[in-house]
């Protein structure tokens, strides 16, 4: 924390423009026991400690409140595989271990949580997170977590990002009579590649109600239906639509072509068969069209924006 003293208010006014804000104290303690319960070989939270949280590094305060609103320990020290992705656990020295401490409940005022590359495996979901009202962005991608995804992150209805992907997670779409995905209607961005839904039959309904979606990623989830008595959707913003590695076994559906806003489709290895629907060519602003890996034979819909 830092002291201030009300009679320099101007002067503090000045300071304030040029340095950082003072952390809240029990925001820091939460903070330093989530310290306690963590791996850091490398030494990353070295600058994690004095009094001053807001200064440390991975650590955002709000100028307004001295909240802290961002969270990112994310460890950047790898090369990216972008093409083989998938299951890539390339933690190393600079991962971080062990625990994440529900002590960070404290962070009240949580906008973004950022810990991708980190090894916590053998740990769960921290069900914990469905309680950050305030949530903005969430990615816990590659981070060895598993268990179930808890139905209750449908209360994270500030949600712009959600990114799960190469996790070990499983979970239900339907639980308990509720779509808890439907709840998420500020997402948009839902990446959730490598998560096992157990039951999926009506995953294209529970997300149809995410208007604001833009992008979609699901990819080797063991989905297996693909709804087609939908006529429509209403993913009235959605761009990009990855879907690859499931299990369809059919055409296909109609409702694609409903979706006038997709510039990018990607359907691959999903066990598609023929025919293909006629409203694809309703597609008018796609560019990027992957279908590759599937049953699929005869004449591809004509679609304008791809011939040119
Ligand atoms: C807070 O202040 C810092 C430096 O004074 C500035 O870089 C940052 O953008 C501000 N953050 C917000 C959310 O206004
Ligand atoms: C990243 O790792 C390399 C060794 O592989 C090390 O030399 C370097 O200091 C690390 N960088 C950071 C930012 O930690
Ligand atoms: C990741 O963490 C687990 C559990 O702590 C450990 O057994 C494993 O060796 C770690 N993997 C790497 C690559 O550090
Ligand atoms: C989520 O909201 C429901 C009510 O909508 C509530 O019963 C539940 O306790 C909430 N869960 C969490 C983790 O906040
Ligand atoms: C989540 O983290 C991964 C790994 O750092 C990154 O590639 C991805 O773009 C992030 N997702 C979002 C939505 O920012
Ligand atoms: C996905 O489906 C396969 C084959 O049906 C099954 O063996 C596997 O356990 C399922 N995965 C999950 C995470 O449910
Ligand atoms: C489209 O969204 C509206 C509003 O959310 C909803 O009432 C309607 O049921 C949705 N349509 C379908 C086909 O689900
Ligand atoms: C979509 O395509 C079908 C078949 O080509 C056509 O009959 C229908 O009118 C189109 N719908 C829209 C909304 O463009």
């Amino acid at each position: 924390m830092c002291r201030l003293l009300p009679n320099f208010i101007l002067f503090l006014l000045v300071i304030q423009a040029f340095s950082s804000n003072c952390c809240i104290e029990h925001e820091r303690d939460a903070l330093l026991e989530f310290k306690a319960g963590v791996g850091d070989i490398s030494n990353r939270l070295a600058s994690w400690r004095g009094n001053n949280c807001c200064d440390w590094a991975g650590i955002r305060c709000s100028n307004k409140t001295g909240h802290v609103v961002k969270l990112n320990l994310r460890n950047t020290n790898f090369t990216f595989d972008d093409i083989y992705e998938d299951f890539i656990y390339d933690w190393n020295d600079y991962s971080l271990t062990g625990k994440i401490s529900q002590s960070l409940l404290s962070l009240s005022d949580l906008k973004y949580l950022y810990l991708s590359y980190n090894n916590f495996s053998g740990n769960k979901f921290p069900e914990f997170i469905s309680s950050f009202e305030k949530l903005e962005y969430l990615n816990l991608s590659h981070t060895g977590l598993s268990g179930m995804i808890p139905p209750q992150l449908g209360n994270l209805s500030r949600l712009l990002y959600l990114d799960i992907r190469y996790d070990l997670f499983s979970g239900y779409i339907l639980n308990t009579q509720t779509w808890w995905l439907s709840n998420l209607r500020s997402l948009r961005l839902m990446h959730m590649s490598g998560v096992g839904f157990k039951e999926s039959s009506n995953w294209v309904e529970s997300l149809n109600k995410l208007s604001s979606l833009e992008v979609l990623v699901l990819a080797d989830n063991n989905l297996t239906q693909f709804s087609h008595a939908l006529t429509f959707v209403n993913f009235t913003s959605l761009r990009v639509l990855h879907l690859s590695y499931q299990d369809f076994y059919s055409p296909i559906p109609n409702w694609l072509g409903s979706i006038h806003s997709l510039t990018d489709l990607i359907l691959e290895d999903c066990s598609l068969v023929s025919p293909y629907p006629a409203t694809l060519g309703n597609l008018t602003s796609l560019s990027n069209l992957a279908l590759d890996f599937n049953s699929l034979d005869g004449m591809i819909p004509p679609l304008h924006s791809l011939i040119n």
